[in-house]
């Protein structure tokens, strides 16, 4: 059928010429508005591929006019984060502890700056949450060797145990074994003694001997109810948290011939700041005075 463009006499609109069955269709311009909203789009579009990177060219692309870059948006995000960071770790490094403690948002940034100082540097000896274990203190119950307040547990942290540092904290248990100062027996008679104070004395046996030659040998460093001493690192004995154990063949090895913990100084490796973080994260296990 030949296609006949007439006018519809209802709507005044062309139609198409198509036709079915007496059905004409009509062809409706489209509305003014959606053709300039879709011209629009393309001359926006347009602008945007010639003003921001676009097209790839081989290893590079086309940057655009405006040199735009997100990795750059991104990276100035991380920049700023970093500034905010530092400044924070800077206010950290030169406020004392009690207004770093009463500053809610500095407390929480040391916080964990230092629960990831210590994952990263001392989790290695001292447990991932700080439980410790034979050898190694444990920093999350409030028996201390060298002290649990904050100032101590900094200088601890800074200068070390036996370390090496010119200001390290030093002590050292006379070896009464090896050198001959008791006598094999009175090392046996001073263990049973030592084990009723932290409770785990064999019942029935005498203790008299063995509380004599403690009060001569052990009480100047462990204290006469062995209590411990923190100015020479002496442990308290009367706890039931041990650097070694709380086994006889334990107690007995250490006064035949003692060991000696070593802990390192850090004030080579990390900053004064984030040692002070890292005192706030141990101070805040469980143990902190
Ligand atoms: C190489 C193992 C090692 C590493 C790593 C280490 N420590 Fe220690 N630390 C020790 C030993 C051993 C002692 C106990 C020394 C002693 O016998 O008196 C100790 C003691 C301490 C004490 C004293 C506890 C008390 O009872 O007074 C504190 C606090 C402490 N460490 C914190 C830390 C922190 C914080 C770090 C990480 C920055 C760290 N340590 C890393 C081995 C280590
Ligand atoms: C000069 C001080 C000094 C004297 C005296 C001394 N000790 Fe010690 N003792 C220490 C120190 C310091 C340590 C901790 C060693 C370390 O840090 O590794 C220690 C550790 C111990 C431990 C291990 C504690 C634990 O938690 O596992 C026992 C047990 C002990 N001493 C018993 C004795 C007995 C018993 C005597 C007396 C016969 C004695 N000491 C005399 C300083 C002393």
């Amino acid at each position: 059928m030949p296609t006949k463009i007439e006018k519809d006499v209802i709507t005044g609109t062309d139609t198409t010429g198509h036709e079915w069955d007496g059905i004409r269709e009509l062809n409706t311009p489209l509305p003014k508005w959606w053709v300039y909203v879709y011209l629009a789009t393309v001359v926006w579009g347009l602008g945007m591929f010639v003003l921001y990177p676009s097209i790839p060219l081989g290893t590079t692309y086309f940057h655009g006019l405006l040199g735009y870059s997100s990795r750059a948006d991104a990276m100035a995000g991380v920049e700023e984060m970093r500034a905010m960071h530092g400044k924070q770790m800077q206010q950290i490094g030169a406020l004392p502890f009690a207004e770093i403690q009463k500053n809610h948002d500095l407390l929480e940034v040391a916080l964990t700056a230092g629960r990831i100082t210590f994952a990263e540097n001392c989790q290695p000896c001292h447990g991932p949450n700080g439980e410790g274990r034979i050898g190694y203190p444990a920093l999350d119950t409030d028996v201390w060797r060298w002290g649990g307040t904050l100032a101590a547990i900094q200088q601890t942290i800074t200068h070390g145990i036996r370390s090496g540092d010119p200001e390290t904290r030093t002590s050292q248990m006379p070896s009464f074994g090896a050198d001959g100062v008791l006598k094999p027996d009175q090392i046996q008679q001073v263990a049973d003694y030592v084990m009723t104070l932290y409770g785990k004395a064999k019942p029935g046996v005498d203790t008299a001997a063995g509380q004599k030659i403690f009060a001569e040998n052990c009480a100047a460093c462990h204290g006469d109810k062995g209590q411990g001493n923190r100015d020479v690192g002496a442990p308290p004995l009367a706890s039931r948290v041990h650097l070694y154990g709380d086994a006889r063949e334990t107690v007995v090895a250490q006064v035949t011939k003692p060991r000696h913990g070593v802990m390192p100084n850090w004030n080579q490796r990390l900053t004064p700041a984030t040692i002070k973080a890292v005192a706030l994260y141990v101070h805040s296990l469980g143990g902190g005075e």
